[in-house]
C-alpha cells in the first residue's frame, strides 16, 4: 500500500518499536502483586551515582504520582523527545509554564469546539477511506483505515491544504519512527517546521477556522504562544494524536471482532459504542507506559526514591488490577464503568481524550453502516496485538459483503 511505502516494511517497523510480545499482563500481573513500586538498578560498576529506575504498577500509586506533579516531573520527556518534538513541547514542560500552554491550546479541544468537525472533518475523512474499500469485500484495516483515519483528521484540523495529506502522512510515519530511525525522525521534524512556517505566517494575517489561526491568535493576559511553541504543539500531535488513537481504534475493532456477540449488541444499540471504546482504552492501553523524574527525594507506596531518578508509571497494569476490575483480562463492554489510567492523569491528562473518543465512535459507526457482515479473515493469517511499550494489531485482515460504491 502506497501509505506505507515510505516505510518498507511496517511489520518490522512495529516489531522493532513495539517488540513481538503478545501477552506482557502476565509478567506484569506478577509484579504488580509482588513489587508494586519496581526498584531496578541501572548502575553498572561500584562507585557508578546512575540513579536506580522505578516502575509504578498499581493505580492507586500512579494517581498519586502523577497528581504531584512538583515531585514527579515531565521534564524527562525533553531529554527523550526534544530532539524530535522540540524544546518547548507541553508533555516535558511542569508549571507553571505548562498551565500556561495548556490555557492556550485547550479551547481548541473541548467537546463543544470539537462537534463542528464531527461530520466537516472525522465523517468525510472516514468516508473516503471506507469508499476505497467498500467494493472489495476485503482489506487490511490497519494499513487502509485506522492508520491513515486520525493522521488525516489531525492534517485537517490543523488546516492543511488537501492535497498536502500524502505528504504529511510521510512525515508523520518518518516523526513517528524516530526510536528505530532518529536521523530520519530529526529531518521530519525539521521539515515539518519548514512547511508549517509559512502557513502560521499566512494565517497570522488571515485567520481562518482551523487549528493552526486558534494557536496564533490565542491570547491569555496578553500572552500568546511563541512560534517555536506552536511548532512544537503541531509535531506533538502526531504521536499524542495519531499514534495513540490509530493503536487504540485497531484495539477497538480487534476486541469487537473477536468477541462476536459483544459486536452483535453494538450492531444492535450503538449507544452502547462509547462504553466498547472505554473498554477498548482500558483492556488495551495503546501506551503501556508514561515516564516522570523525581525532582526530590521522596516516597511512592513505601518506597523511597532518590531524588533524580526517573519513575514510570506503568498505565496498562494499573488498567488490569484485580481489585478495580473484576475478571481484568476480558475484554467486557458491559463491566461496571470505572475510571481507566489509560488517558492519563493530572495536569497533563489527555487533553485529545474528546477528539480520540469523537474519532473511534464516528469509525466504528461508519464500519457497522457500510461494510456488512463485517469479519477477521482467519484463513491462513493471524491477527493479534502485540507490543511492549506501543500495543495494537500491525494488521487487521477483515472480510465482508461488497457493496458497489
Ligand atoms: C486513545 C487515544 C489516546 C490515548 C490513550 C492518549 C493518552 C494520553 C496520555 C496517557 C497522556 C499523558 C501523558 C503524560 O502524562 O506524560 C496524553 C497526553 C496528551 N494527549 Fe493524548 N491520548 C490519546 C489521543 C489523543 C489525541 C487524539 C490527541 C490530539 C489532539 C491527544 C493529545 C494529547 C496531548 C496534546 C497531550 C499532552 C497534554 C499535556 O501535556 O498537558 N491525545 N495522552
Amino acid at each position: 500500500m502506497q501509505l506505507f511505502d515510505d516505510l518498507e516494511d511496517f511489520g518490522s517497523f512495529d516489531d522493532v518499536v513495539s517488540g513481538d510480545v503478545r501477552d506482557p499482563y502476565t509478567e506484569l500481573a506478577r509484579i504488580r502483586r509482588e513489587e508494586p513500586v519496581q526498584r531496578i538498578e541501572l548502575s553498572m560498576m561500584p562507585g557508578d551515582d546512575t540513579k536506580p529506575l522505578f516502575i509504578a504498577y498499581r493505580h492507586e500509586d500512579i494517581a498519586q504520582m502523577l497528581r504531584d506533579n512538583e515531585t514527579f516531573s515531565s521534564a524527562i520527556v525533553l531529554q527523550a523527545f526534544g530532539d524530535v518534538l522540540g524544546k518547548q513541547v507541553m508533555l516535558g514542560l511542569d508549571e507553571p509554564d505548562h498551565g500556561r500552554h495548556r490555557a492556550l491550546v485547550s479551547k481548541a479541544f473541548t467537546q463543544k469546539a470539537l462537534a463542528k468537525w464531527e461530520d466537516e472533518l472525522v465523517g468525510t475523512v472516514g468516508n473516503s477511506l471506507i469508499d476505497k474499500i467498500v467494493a472489495k469485500g476485503s482489506a487490511d484495516l490497519v494499513r487502509e483505515f485506522t492508520f491513515p483515519f486520525p493522521t488525516q483528521i489531525i492534517a485537517g484540523l490543523i488546516g492543511l491544504p488537501r492535497d498536502d495529506f500524502p505528504q504529511f502522512q510521510k512525515w508523520s510515519i518518518s516523526l513517528l519512527s524516530f526510536t528505530v530511525n532518529p536521523e530520519r525522525g530529526k529531518a521530519a521534524s525539521i521539515a515539518l517546521e519548514e512547511y508549517f512556517a509559512p502557513i502560521l505566517a499566512e494565517r497570522r494575517e488571515n485567520p481562518q477556522d482551523d487549528l493552526i489561526s486558534r494557536l496564533a491568535t490565542a491570547e491569555i493576559d496578553g500572552e500568546r504562544l511563541a512560534d517555536s511553541e506552536i511548532f512544537s504543539f503541531l509535531r506533538l500531535l502526531l504521536p499524542a494524536g495519531v499514534e495513540t488513537t490509530y493503536r487504540s481504534l485497531g484495539n477497538l475493532i480487534f476486541g469487537l471482532l473477536t468477541h462476536p456477540d459483544q459486536f452483535e449488541a453494538i450492531r444492535a444499540d450503538r449507544s452502547l459504542i462509547p462504553q466498547a471504546i472505554e473498554e477498548a482504552v482500558r483492556w488495551e492501553a495503546p501506551l503501556l507506559t508514561i515516564t516522570r523524574v523525581a525532582t526530590r527525594d521522596t516516597e511512592l507506596g513505601g518506597v523511597a526514591i532518590p531524588a533524580g531518578s526517573s519513575v514510570m508509571p506503568m498505565l496498562g497494569a494499573a488498567n488490569r488490577q484485580e481489585d478495580r476490575y473484576e475478571d481484568p483480562d476480558s475484554f467486557n463492554i458491559f463491566r461496571p464503568a470505572r475510571a481507566n489510567i489509560s488517558w492519563g492523569y493530572g495536569a497533563h491528562v489527555c487533553l485529545g481524550m474528546h477528539l480520540a473518543r469523537l474519532e473511534m465512535r464516528v469509525a466504528m459507526n461508519l464500519l457497522l453502516d457500510r461494510l456488512p457482515n463485517l469479519r477477521l479473515d482467519l484463513e491462513g493469517k493471524d491477527p493479534h496485538i502485540r507490543g511492549q511499550v506501543f500495543r495494537s494489531p500491525t494488521a487487521l485482515p477483515v472480510l465482508f459483503d461488497a457493496t458497489p460504491r
